[in-house]
């Protein structure tokens, strides 16, 4: 089956979500302005399809976003997955992040470089991260915006105290400010948006 003909709902389901935050949040205009017209882009890419090891998690994850705030995205993201080409950061590795991270670790790019809407300003998509996972401080220069779809787990942002963040919380991350992610029993599914530079990868921040 072709997950590009399920890219129509996914699609609008973002344009929903982005558009009903972007009066609220005129800090951000500029950004949800390219957020938004990057999801009109021509999706004419077919990346051949790559999977990961975290994948096995993906199901149970989005059967639990099918009860949470985000159930529109979570049940538009599934059928559109078969068409997205999963990766991992290639700064990050079991020796750097942990023993196992990197089998329950992965991100694929709806828009940006890797994507099925090619941009090299914006990127998009759904991060996995799943359970007992260190996400440690880290940064990069693209500006950041996540929204959790399933999982509560406990977020760090700018160096201070951790904090649950439970499904439908918003998460901004300004250029180059560090943040960290602590997963607890429950799959993390993160959906992102960076504009900027978003051919320069995250990097561990050095303590
Ligand atoms: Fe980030």
């Amino acid at each position: 089956m072709d997950g590009r003909a399920a890219l129509p709902d996914l699609l609008a389901e973002l344009r929903a979500l982005y558009g009903r935050e972007r009066a609220a949040h005129p800090a951000e205009r500029d950004f949800y302005d390219a957020v938004l017209a990057a999801l009109d882009g021509p999706a004419d890419r077919r990346p051949a399809r790559v999977q990961k090891p975290a994948l096995a998690l993906l199901p149970a994850a989005l059967a639990a976003a099918a009860t949470g705030p985000l159930a529109g995205l979570a049940a538009a993201f599934g059928p559109v997955e078969p068409a997205l080409a999963w990766t991992q950061n290639p700064n990050y590795s079991d020796a750097k992040m942990g023993d196992g991270y990197m089998a329950g670790y992965a991100y694929a790019d709806l828009v940006g470089p890797r994507g099925l809407i090619a941009s090299d300003r914006v990127a998009m998509g759904l991060l996995i991260l799943g359970p007992q996972r260190l996400y440690p401080d880290h940064n990069h220069p693209a500006a950041e915006l996540y929204h959790v779809v399933a999982g509560t787990a406990d977020w760090s942002r700018d160096g201070g105290a951790f904090a649950a963040q439970p499904p439908g919380r918003r998460i901004w991350h300004p250029p180059w400010m560090r943040h960290a992610m602590r997963i607890g029993a429950e799959t993390l599914l993160a959906w992102y948006a960076w504009v900027g530079p978003v051919d320069v990868a995250a990097n561990l921040v050095k303590a």
